[in-house]
């Protein structure tokens, strides 16, 4: 690792934007940090990274990102306690993943010491925009884009990986309320689904507006092929509490392997609550909501955390669900033991903090 260390050059912004943003008043994902990571690949291989000054950049209007969104992302969070301890959370499964990702995407893989480097010394360098505080985080955004000027549809030659940073609150302030998808679909079998492609949201848009416009703010995506089992929710992936029993969608080529999720799988085993990794058929929620065995349902995300979902609507059918007292509520014991272990509050039995 420290071979690269010295390789990362550095140049640090003269002045701040920090006193300008309101930390009270977050909106998700428009202010960015003073500072961003850069590095290029050409050649064959990714060249010495840099720190700059977050800053417009130039592209050329050919590059293939515009023409055929050869491009994936992912998304973390760092977290910071009352005594300024900086920590990320479970950081080697974002670099995998981003690393599958781009296999997926014919994006040639990231060199692990260049990510952890470089998140790390951006991280030392924008510290003071990490608020410190349950619920406050700073939301970390890894990207990999086709740079190269060429339109014909094949795999760029030159790529651009850059990480920035916004800081951030809560991404749904409210439960949220979800259409089940009946006629789109996000991802079919042997697609690229489970890849955090850009494309599969750019997809999610246009069903997600129409569902908008209807009252809900997301989509649970059904399986493509008979829309008849319940998948993810395009931003989170999502459980179902059925009496005392938790369900999800296993992982598979259309679905995310959320970090989220795989955590709330592992601390159900650990609070002694049963979770079963199975396919949900629509009609057994559907069913559930309607002799009241359905007590929660919740999405699990980097940025949603926990979001409890309080009504779904299938074939103009609508289900609310009823409130849940805080003491009884799956959502919420989940959300703050995920929460105390990310911030430092209890121990982390499975070594899932990383200090920055
Ligand atoms: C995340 O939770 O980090 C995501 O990738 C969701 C994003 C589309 C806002």
């Amino acid at each position: 690792m420290a071979i690269y260390k010295e390789k990362i050059s550095v140049e640090e912004s003269k002045t701040s934007k920090i006193e300008q943003v309101d930390f009270s008043k977050l909106d998700f994902g428009r202010v960015f940090t003073d500072h961003m990571f850069v590095c290029d690949y050409k050649s064959g291989k990714w060249q010495t990274p840099k720190i700059t000054p977050y800053q417009a950049m130039t592209i050329e209007p050919s590059a293939r990102v515009f023409h055929y969104g050869q491009a994936v992302f992912e998304g973390m969070k760092a977290y910071k306690t009352d005594e300024g301890r900086v920590f990320l959370f479970r950081p080697k499964q974002n670099f995998e993943r981003i690393n599958k990702s781009a296999e997926r995407m014919a994006i040639p893989a990231f060199p692990e010491n260049y990510f952890f480097e470089g998140l790390e010394t951006l991280l030392n360098l924008d510290n003071d925009w990490i608020m410190p505080g349950i619920g406050n985080s700073l939301y970390i955004r890894p990207f990999v884009i086709a740079t190269e000027p060429a339109i014909s549809a094949s795999p760029a030659n030159t790529y651009r990986f850059m990480i920035l940073c916004s800081p951030a609150q809560s991404y749904y302030n409210t439960p949220v309320r979800v259409l089940v998808a009946e006629q789109y679909s996000r991802s079919a079998n042997g697609g690229v689904g489970a890849a955090k492609a850009a494309g599969n949201y750019a997809a999610q848009f246009y069903p997600t507006s129409l569902a908008q416009k209807e009252g809900f703010q997301q989509i649970i995506w059904t399986d493509a092929d008979t829309h008849s089992f319940m998948e993810e929710a395009g931003t989170m992936n999502v459980f179902f509490r059925v009496n005392d029993t938790l369900l999800t969608a296993p992982v598979s080529d259309r679905i995310l392997d959320g970090i989220t999720r795989k955590s709330i799988i592992q601390l159900a085993e650990d609070l002694g609550i049963t979770c079963e990794v199975r396919q949900v058929k629509v009609e057994e929620i559907k069913n559930a909501a309607r002799d009241g065995s359905l007590k929660e349902i919740f999405g699990a995300g980097t940025a949603a955390v926990i979001s409890e979902i309080s009504a779904f609507q299938h074939k103009d059918e609508l289900f609310e669900i009823a409130d849940i007292d805080s003491d009884n509520s799956y959502a919420k014991l989940f959300k703050k033991t995920l929460m105390n272990i990310q911030y430092n509050i209890s121990e982390d039995v499975h070594g899932w903090r990383y200090e920055v």
